[in-house]
């Protein structure tokens, strides 16, 4: 019996529980059998990604990389890395597969983990990704946007071509991917797609001035709805997932500037911490998974209480 996988798998206030049933049941097994059973973790199976071909846009790197690591966790093996630099999507992939392999017995040839390079903001760009990806494995079942920028300048500051730029990535780019997974799902009788919003879809950021990017946001969560409707009948569910302040390249980048914005969002978050990119996982496989099959138009804020105060 392997205690630390109790240790790992199974909150504390549980593990007393469960140790004095499985040492009955071990007891009950060694009366009747001269072997140990293998014990495997016991999770939810509509939870696990075997089988299913994913694609995440933005994924070289920050949440898309984390939502990819926690696919491949969960039991996925085909995977399309989607980012503007090819190989910075193709050494993305390298290095999800070999860490993938390390204390386990999978091996780099159990996965086809593929790198695609793709501006979102560019219908054409999008459709030749998902070319790609058809080409390879003949069918998509989750889909993630997480493709999107973040700027702060004041209302009157703002360039008119840097807000384009923020729409054309943010809102077209999460569309143009959101039709193109679904155009390839519908055929092959559905699949989820989670297009990544932001708490500042529903909330206003202080003190930073960021009003395109929220306006932006909001726009990805009425996407998700309006489309969700849209595709329902079809099998295609579109959901939402907004976080709070993660801490990323695109967030660190802002508090390179600002030592002291850290602090500030801290303590307007009910938890005091900013997230870590793994906070999202579960949220991320929940939605990609069979486990929201009854969920679409639906919204999961993962943002240390921010929004409810
Ligand atoms: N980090 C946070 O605190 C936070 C909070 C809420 C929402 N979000 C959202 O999560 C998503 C990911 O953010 P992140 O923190 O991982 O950012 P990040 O800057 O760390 O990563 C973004 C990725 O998107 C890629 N990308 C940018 N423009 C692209 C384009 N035109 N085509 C294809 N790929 C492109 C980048 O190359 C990068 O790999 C964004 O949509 C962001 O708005 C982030």
């Amino acid at each position: 019996m392997s205690f630390s996988f109790f240790a790992r798998a199974v909150p504390a206030v549980q593990r007393s529980t469960v140790l004095t049933r499985t040492v009955q049941s071990c007891v009950r097994f060694q009366s009747t059998a001269s072997t140990t059973p293998k014990r495997v973790p016991r999770v939810l199976p509509s939870f696990s990604l075997e089988g299913k071909v994913c694609l995440v846009t933005g994924a070289a790197r920050g949440l898309g990389n984390e939502f990819c690591r926690a696919f491949i966790q969960s039991g996925c093996t085909e995977l399309a890395i989607v980012d503007l630099k090819e190989s910075e999507a193709q050494a993305a992939a390298a290095e999800l597969v070999s860490n993938a392999c390390v204390n386990s017995d999978m091996t780099p040839e159990d996965f086809n983990v593929i790198g695609v390079g793709c501006d979102v903001s560019s219908e054409l760009s999008v459709q030749r990704a998902f070319e790609q990806v058809m080409d390879t494995y003949g069918r998509l079942d989750s889909v993630v946007a997480s493709a999107g920028i973040v700027e702060n300048y004041s209302a009157f500051d703002y360039p008119f071509d840097r807000i384009k730029r923020l729409y054309d990535i943010n809102v077209h780019g999460a569309f143009f991917t959101a039709r193109e997974a679904a155009r390839n799902m519908i055929p092959q009788g559905g699949g989820s797609i989670v297009l990544v919003a932001s708490m500042s879809a529903s909330i206003i950021n202080i003190p930073q001035p960021q009003t395109p990017y929220n306006a932006s946001k909001a726009a990805v969560r009425h996407m998700a709805s309006s489309l969700g409707v849209e595709w329902a009948k079809k099998g295609v569910r579109v959901n939402t997932l907004s976080p709070g302040y993660m801490l990323t390249k695109l967030t660190k980048t802002i508090l390179a500037h600002d030592q002291d914005l850290k602090k500030t969002w801290e303590s307007l978050t009910p938890m005091g911490k900013m997230g870590e990119p793994e906070d999202l996982a579960g949220a991320i496989v929940f939605l990609a998974s069979d486990a929201s099959k009854f969920m679409t138009g639906a919204e999961v804020r993962v943002d240390g209480g921010y929004c409810v105060i």
